[in-house]
């Protein structure tokens, strides 16, 4: 199958679980040396102090509290490195195609790389908070190295059908309407690499405009 074909086929599956449930999980969405790419990119902006806390809330409540969110952030910004620009291409592509498929009037991707230390969690949380509204959907994808069960630091979406837990193991996409799913990162035993990025539509206007 050639790679487009391949895209195209991944793409269709993606979009008949949104269609179906709001959600998707496609293992081996990113090909492996893709993965150790941006992994090593990663490390290099880890090396370089690139990372900050993650902070929760908004305004005046905004606040790091590692109990409830205790995750490393790094946006993912110009100037891009190869492996980005090919990560990128691949959400771009997707994007077209859902847009081409659905009505949600995807206009751009913003995404950045997360590290959870060695139990780390992120509480039960939607993603679309009044700040972040135009956030359409949530994709995840994974960088680890050879993720097993033991190792926990499952991604636990609670769906209409109940829980759904998803293992961290590199070149996963987990795809999910943002507003409807609630989620939760569970602790694990060692170090939690990813990306996790929102599919967005344009800001309303303000009233009166
Ligand atoms: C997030 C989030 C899930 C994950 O960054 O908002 O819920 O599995 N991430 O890393
Ligand atoms: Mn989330």
């Amino acid at each position: 199958m050639s790679a487009e074909a391949r895209a195209a086929a991944v793409a269709a599956r993606l979009l008949d679980g949104l269609a179906s449930a709001g959600f998707a999980i496609e293992p081996r969405f990113l090909p492996p040396d893709l993965v150790a790419a941006l992994r090593a990119r990663l490390r290099e902006l880890e090396g370089a102090g690139r990372f900050r806390a993650a902070a929760i809330g908004a305004g005046t409540q905004r606040a790091v509290r590692p109990a409830v969110r205790g995750d490393q952030l790094c946006w993912l910004d110009a100037p891009l490195a190869q492996a980005e620009v090919d990560l990128l291409a691949r959400t771009e592509a997707l994007r077209t195609h859902i847009n081409g498929a659905l009505t949600l009037g995807l206009f751009d991707f913003e995404c950045q790389y997360a590290i959870y230390p060695p139990g780390a969690v992120y509480v039960r949380h939607l993603d679309r908070s009044p700040a972040g509204a135009e956030r359409v959907l949530s994709a995840v994808i994974y960088l680890n190295e050879a993720w097993s069960p033991a190792d926990g630091g499952a991604l636990r979406l609670h769906t209409d059908a109940g829980e759904v837990e998803v293992l961290p193991e590199g070149g996963t996409l987990v795809l999910f309407e943002s507003a409807r799913f609630e989620h939760e990162v569970l602790c694990a035993r060692r170090e939690r690499l990813s990306v996790a990025g929102w599919f967005r539509r344009r800001a309303k206007l303000p009233a009166g405009r």
